[in-house]
């Protein structure tokens, strides 16, 4: 199988191009079925799942016994996801909330959407976890800036705060890109209609994964997933359907080579 590529293909002929308990890593961000655009528009929802676990059902098989498989997705979807992915036999791991610090839609009559779930599920207990490369800021200032100096005694024991940070915890405030892009407040028309945070990723990639693993995203668009990856050192595979996006994902990555 050829690694450092993206394949302009359908997810199921590009799965024909890599070798089973292959990968090290899958963080894939497919249709939600959320009809924003005809890629993500499906004739009903049993299609749309019954395509999702068909390609879920691929992937696995492409996962080494000790990968780990990041998917994103509505709450909705995912709590159908979940079930089958246990049904599947594979290890649940965090339920993670993404707070995209921007709002989908200005409801009346429910509270307004701000989240995407990403499940996150291993093969076995046997996984990559680097818990202190994704530590994040302590909340409480104050109370951490003197156990620095003095410690806490905790158990008989002096705690002192970990110099990197506190351990990551499984709700995420990253702003969308859509969000970050806005100029004076306006959403701009960005080259993709839905290109994940590259921190986020990044979250991702450096947690579930070491330098030289294999990471795999079956549905590039912007080529997000191989960026990070590149820039982290791990190696990429993926695909993507459309030619548009995926002459921009090549674009985007040979600007990061340059
Ligand atoms: C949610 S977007 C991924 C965005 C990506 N995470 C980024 O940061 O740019 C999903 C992508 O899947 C692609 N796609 C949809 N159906 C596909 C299929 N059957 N095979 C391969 N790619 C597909 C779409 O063209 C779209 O670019």
């Amino acid at each position: 199988m050829n690694i450092n590529k993206i394949y302009n293909l359908d997810v199921f002929d590009f799965f024909d191009n890599v070798d089973n308990a292959s990968i090290d890593l899958i963080v894939t961000d497919p249709p939600y079925n959320l009809k924003k655009a005809k890629w993500d528009t499906f004739k009903s929802n049993e299609s749309f799942f019954n395509w999702t676990y068909d390609w879920i059902d691929k992937a696995i098989d492409k996962l080494k016994p000790n990968g780990s498989l990041y998917i994103f997705n509505t709450p909705f979807n995912s709590s159908f996801i979940f079930q089958y992915l246990l049904s599947r036999g594979m290890v649940f791991q965090n339920w993670i909330t993404w707070d995209k610090r921007d709002g989908m839609g200005a409801a009346k009559r429910k509270f307004s959407n701000g989240q995407e779930t990403i499940l996150f599920f291993t093969k076995s207990k046997n996984h990559t976890f680097n818990f202190d490369d994704i530590r994040v800021p302590y909340d409480s200032t104050n109370r951490i800036a003197h156990a620095a100096q003095k410690g806490i005694l905790k158990n008989g024991k002096r705690w002192y705060p970990n110099e990197k940070g506190k351990l990551c915890g499984e709700v995420w405030h990253f702003s969308s890109q859509r969000h970050k892009e806005k100029i004076n407040g306006k959403t701009m028309k960005l080259p993709h209609l839905t290109p994940k945070p590259h921190d986020m990723i990044e979250r991702i990639i450096k947690a579930s994964s070491n330098k030289n693993d294999i990471v795999m995203d079956c549905f590039m668009g912007s080529g997000t997933t191989a960026i990070v990856a590149k820039k982290l050192d791990r190696v990429y595979i993926g695909c993507e359907k459309d030619e548009t996006y995926y002459n921009l994902s090549l674009e985007r990555l040979t600007n990061l080579y340059e």
